[in-house]
């Protein structure tokens, strides 16, 4: 009795940090996976993990999937205000316990102020290609982070709800977007979509992370060919900025691409600080400089699903 009252006052002067994450195999382990519903709705389970897929639901809250590398992830939500770090590719730690979302399954509501930043960046595993007939029942992989290739968009623009469809081989796959992506046209070409496996409208459909073109390998192997990647990754900083955020830049910016063609003929300095890109347009012809162009902007869409 005594050691509890002593362990109590320990917790309370130490604060959440005294608590052990749960491993978020075992704060899993408490969904039923038939229903999306939780058994443990009384338990506030502090768990650390790296955002794989993250999106605003049609009641402003923010949905998004906390994973260990390569495993499957547990669904947090979170107010608006509470969420700007619960943005793909941060290491998270936070604090929930089960609640309700709009989507019928319940996910770990974020504790007020308990959201912590470990680091950017990080890798969440590979994701898995799944073909669309999968999704007719993805139960066996939900929570981890999968792709679909080759899809096209249905046309048109994304309700409210933040629900898209997109289709492959005859068969539609419903997309769970953002709400603020109602606002925004959606890509037109093909597209390969990754994302986490959730419950959707009593089946099931993808929790969208991110939508890349199709023409990715062949422009990897352009910007190899051309010596692109000796200064510059897609993801993260070299000696040139990362695509990622090249794109994030100007994802509102229907001048974009003319501007990338122009930096790759003319190089530039001084937009992303004092080390200069030189000038290769007379190595790399205008039809390659025009699909690396638009295979950089490809990546726009990262930062618009994390809006
Ligand atoms: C020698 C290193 C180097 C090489 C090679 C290089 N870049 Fe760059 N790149 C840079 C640097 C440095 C910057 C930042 C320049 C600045 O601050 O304006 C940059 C900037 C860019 C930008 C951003 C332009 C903008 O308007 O904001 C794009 C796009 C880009 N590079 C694409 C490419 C492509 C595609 C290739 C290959 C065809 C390439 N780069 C090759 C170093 C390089």
């Amino acid at each position: 009795m005594i050691r509890s009252i002593v362990l109590h006052i320990l917790m309370i002067s130490l604060g959440s940090q005294a608590v052990a994450d749960v491993p978020i195999s075992q704060v899993l382990s408490h969904i039923d996976i038939a229903t999306g519903k939780s058994k443990d709705v009384a338990t506030a389970f502090p768990i650390q993990g790296v955002v794989s897929a993250r999106s605003i639901l049609s009641d402003g809250m923010v949905l998004a999937y906390v994973q260990p590398p390569g495993a499957a992830g547990v669904p947090v939500l979170a107010e608006a205000t509470e969420a700007t770090g619960l943005i793909p590719r941060n290491e998270v730690r936070l604090t929930g316990s089960f609640s309700p979302t709009v989507l019928g399954f319940d996910a770990l509501r974020v504790k007020k102020a308990s959201v912590a930043l470990i680091a950017t960046n990080k890798s969440f595993g590979a994701s898995e290609p799944r073909s669309a007939a999968f999704f007719k029942d993805a139960s066996s992989l939900a929570g981890r982070y999968v792709s679909l290739t080759n899809v096209q968009f249905v046309a048109g623009k994304v309700p409210g709800n933040g629900r898209a469809q997109v289709t492959a081989d005859g068969i539609t796959v419903n997309l769970l977007v953002t709400a603020t992506l109602s606002k925004r046209e959606i890509p037109n070409g093909p597209v390969n979509v990754f994302g986490v496996p959730v419950r959707l409208d009593g089946g099931w459909g993808l929790l969208a992370a991110r939508f890349l073109p199709v023409s990715g390998k062949q422009a990897q192997v352009l910007a190899s060919k051309h010596t692109c990647f000796t200064c510059h990754n897609p993801d993260v900083k070299a000696i040139g900025p990362a695509y990622r955020d090249v794109a994030a830049r100007y994802k509102d910016d229907p001048e974009a691409v003319g501007k990338l063609i122009s930096q790759m003929e003319r190089g530039g300095t001084g937009k992303w600080g004092a080390i200069p890109m030189p000038p290769l347009g007379a190595k790399v012809p205008i039809e390659d400089r025009k699909a690396l162009a638009e295979w950089i902007m490809g990546y726009k869409w990262d930062a618009i699903l994390a809006e």
